[in-house]
């Protein structure tokens, strides 16, 4: 079964379940990935396998699982959402539709009705895999040491994105994105996480702090307590749910391998790791890596920028590569002057100052993460490097870099 209609199926009655597998089955078109007891574990199963269709068998009340119906059918528009029950008055049957089911299945299932019904799954999977399917991207940004910059090159580029971004402050004890940006937050993650079964575009709308036209902030927490309620579940599933509505989502990680900062890292496209170029700098970006590498993250989605590149610095860049196993695809000059007024004024630096060096890098950067631009290259820049970079003052410094 090389195309076979990948099912989730849910039904408090163990038998029922039984013989919806048995009939999926033996229609030899089918593989059931999931046998789902409660509304809830189905909701997050949907998300997290995207199947091609669902069954929910409806129970004797209803409205737990048409309510089920309701919340699918807007987060997970590509999934085929299927009713069941043994009772099929027209009410029912009205009432299901209503709720978004597609189709409505008599139990027990009749081999020739569940035939016609698979054959409009497949219709439908047709369909959906010409239609453009809005699939944002997620970058994250990070670095195993506090203070490096991260907050301040996800805020830049973020700003600096050409489509629908939103800046994600997955700091959640203490995010202070919104200071980046002078605004005031009414609404945060943690009531994104509250409301995630009932979002639309329009709560959706009402819980982002907007900046500009392209941009909106998720704050973190107001208060530190709020995110004890945040699961890894929850982050997969409202990151799940952001990349369908925005072009591009931008998260400011902690700098720790928490759960929070796994769940949302297993889900980017691409991680910007955020380094001084300084020994502790170094270090930790080897042992991110290391620690990436371990977890099993593809190489190429990791994408290393320098921050605060100053000509008082004495590596030698090629020698920093060769130690990461990685190259450099961005420097980031260190403005203090310029880079503290822009975050004190809540300014992205890229609005402020969009001619300014540090802006063109952080656009340079944005457009390679996006795939927009040119592939980003650290060779341009060896004129300017070597001018920087006295060999014989590195030399020591390159030596600790290889014991790092
Ligand atoms: N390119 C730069 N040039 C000069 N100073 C910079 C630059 N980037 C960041 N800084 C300075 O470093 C400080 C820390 O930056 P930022 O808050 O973005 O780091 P962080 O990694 O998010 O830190 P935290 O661990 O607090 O989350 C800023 O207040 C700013 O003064
Ligand atoms: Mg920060």
């Amino acid at each position: 079964m090389i195309n076979a209609i990948r099912f989730v199926i849910l039904s408090n009655s163990a038998a029922t379940a039984e013989d919806l597998h048995a009939a999926l089955k033996s229609s030899g078109r089918s593989r059931v990935l999931e046998r789902c007891e409660n509304a809830d574990q189905m909701y997050t199963d949907v998300l997290r396998l995207q199947p091609t269709a669902a069954i929910i068998a409806l129970g004797a009340n209803a409205e737990d699982e048409l309510s089920l119906v309701k919340r699918l059918s807007t987060a997970a528009p590509d999934t085929f959402l299927i009713t069941a029950a043994e009772n099929a008055s027209p009410a029912l049957v009205m009432s299901s539709m209503r709720a978004g089911a597609r189709e409505f299945l008599q139990l027990p299932v009749n081999a020739e009705e569940l035939s016609t019904v698979l054959l409009r799954v497949e219709e439908f999977a047709g369909e959906r895999k010409v239609e453009q399917k809005k699939h944002g991207r997620v970058v994250g940004v990070f670095s195993c040491k506090g203070g490096a910059g991260v907050s301040f090159v996800a805020t830049n580029l973020a700003a600096v994105m050409d489509a629908p971004t939103l800046l994600v402050d997955l700091n959640l004890q203490a995010g202070d994105l919104d200071s980046f940006i002078a605004k005031t937050p009414s609404h945060t993650i943690a009531d994104l996480v509250k409301n995630r079964q009932r979002l639309d575009d329009a709560l959706l709308g009402s819980l982002v702090t907007p900046y500009s036209e392209k941009l909106a902030l998720l704050a973190a927490p107001l208060e530190a307590y709020e995110a004890d309620d945040i699961t890894p579940d929850h982050i997969f599933e409202i990151i799940h749910f952001l990349r369908s509505r925005y072009e591009n989502i931008v998260m400011d990680l902690q700098h720790t391998f928490d759960p929070i900062t796994i769940a949302a890292l297993d889900q980017v496209d691409a991680m910007l790791l955020v380094m001084t170029l300084d020994i502790p700098g170094i270090r930790n970006t080897k042992r991110a890596l290391r620690i990436f590498d371990r977890i099993g993250y593809s190489h190429d989605k990791i994408k290393i920028v320098v921050n605060r590149y100053s000509k008082k610095t004495d590596v030698e860049l090629k020698h920093v590569e060769s130690h990461l196993g990685e190259s450099l695809i961005g420097f980031i000059l260190n403005d203090y002057v310029s880079v503290m007024e822009s975050i004190n004024m809540g300014r992205p630096l890229v609005s402020s100052e969009p001619g300014s060096k540090i802006a063109v890098e952080l656009r340079r950067i944005a457009d390679a993460l996006s795939g927009y631009g040119a592939p980003p290259a650290a060779q341009p820049r060896k004129g300017l490097l070597r001018s920087l970079f006295s060999r014989g003052a590195s030399l020591e410094l390159n030596a600790s870099i290889d014991k790092a």
